[in-house]
């Protein structure tokens, strides 16, 4: 068994803390929002665990395609020694780049969710005798303090998460991302493509309603941490496709009147019948943007690849 390694740089107070800011704030503003590092909780990695599985949401599987086509030439580029992989989830895909990975010496994946990081971890330490596998429970947008490893670094951000930040936020997280690495060290970056609104509206509305428990879950968070009474049946998941900004935002909206009683936070928010909570946007990108907002954070992009249908694309991009 190789070593397993977990480090918390969140303590569960700030969480508490950072939680109860964000809601205070999210839910006495207009239009009222909830951010959806909130999703993750145990019950929402295993409902997000469902969607990558639904008939209706491709891109998992397109990203893994392209891995699998892809990942001998990502290990010859980068000889990588330690891949650190944000917002790792449960690792699956990873997999096919851990195994060609030839010179890998340390694995740090990276999340939020403890319940995940943890289940991955353990199960890769004991697959993978001869790695070192170092596991972060951290916030990837708050500055990450990296342990000491050997380069070349590779980081990996997949899944299209990059859609879930805003557009100055993820400015601001790739900026932090080169600053992780050395010049010549490689950032390994899933983006979703634009196409076809009803596709894109589909993957984030799926018939059997997985998506939407995962939406509602966030409210189910609240309920438990801060003692809120939320009815999960008044309220229903909307996803829109928003043309201008070319981005699918989720949505929560009141079923009816009601209101709804907080009392961690000493609040009673009401809302109106139809009034939305926006919880997530998720941005569909071209290739020259994301050659330009790299490039914008000093990494000049070195691959774009896509999968066979063209909806997913992986690019490698190396720090300057
Ligand atoms: N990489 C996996 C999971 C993508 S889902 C895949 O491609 O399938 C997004 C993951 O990012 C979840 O595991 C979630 O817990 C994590 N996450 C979301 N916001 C985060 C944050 N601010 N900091 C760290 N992890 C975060
Ligand atoms: N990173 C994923 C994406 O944007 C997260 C995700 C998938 C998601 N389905 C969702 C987030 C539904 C909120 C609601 O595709």
């Amino acid at each position: 068994m190789s070593p397993f390694l977990l480090t918390r740089t969140l303590p569960e107070d700030t969480t508490d803390a950072a939680l109860r800011a964000d809601v205070s704030h999210g839910l006495t503003r207009t239009p009222k929002t909830l951010p959806p590092k909130w999703f993750y909780d145990a019950r929402g990695s295993e409902l997000f665990e469902q969607i990558t599985e639904l008939p209706e949401y491709y891109p998992t599987r397109a990203e893994r395609e392209i891995l699998i086509a892809r990942a001998d030439e990502i290990a010859e580029a980068t000889g990588a020694r330690t891949l650190i992989e944000l917002g790792s989830g449960s690792s699956e895909k990873t997999r096919h780049l851990l195994d060609a990975l030839r010179e890998l010496h340390t694995y740090v994946p990276v999340d939020v969710s403890e319940s995940a990081l943890t289940q991955a971890g353990v199960a890769l330490a004991a697959e993978r005798p001869d790695l070192d596998v170092h596991a972060l429970i951290a916030d990837f947008t708050g500055g990450l303090t990296l342990p000491d490893t050997p380069g070349p670094r590779l980081v990996a951000f997949l899944g299209g998460t990059i859609g879930n930040l805003m557009p100055a936020e993820r400015a601001a997280f790739l900026s932090s991302v080169r600053s992780l690495l050395a010049p010549g060290d490689a950032l390994l970056l899933g983006t979703d493509l634009v196409k076809d609104p009803s596709v894109l509206v589909d993957a984030y509305d799926d018939a059997a309603g997985v998506t939407a428990a995962f939406n509602k879950n966030v409210l189910s968070v609240v309920s438990r941490e801060l003692g809120a009474d939320f009815d999960l049946d008044a309220f229903g998941h909307v996803a829109l496709w928003d043309a201008e900004n070319e981005w699918i935002e989720m949505r929560l909206r009141s079923r009816r009147e009601q209101t709804v009683k907080i009392p961690a936070l000493d609040l009673a928010v009401d809302f109106a019948d139809g009034e939305d909570v926006r919880t997530e946007v998720s941005a569909k990108f071209h290739k020259e943007g994301v050659r330009s907002e790299l490039a914008a954070a000093g990494l000049d992009l070195a691959h774009w690849w896509t999968d066979e249908g063209g909806r997913f694309a992986l690019s490698l991009s190396v720090a300057r």
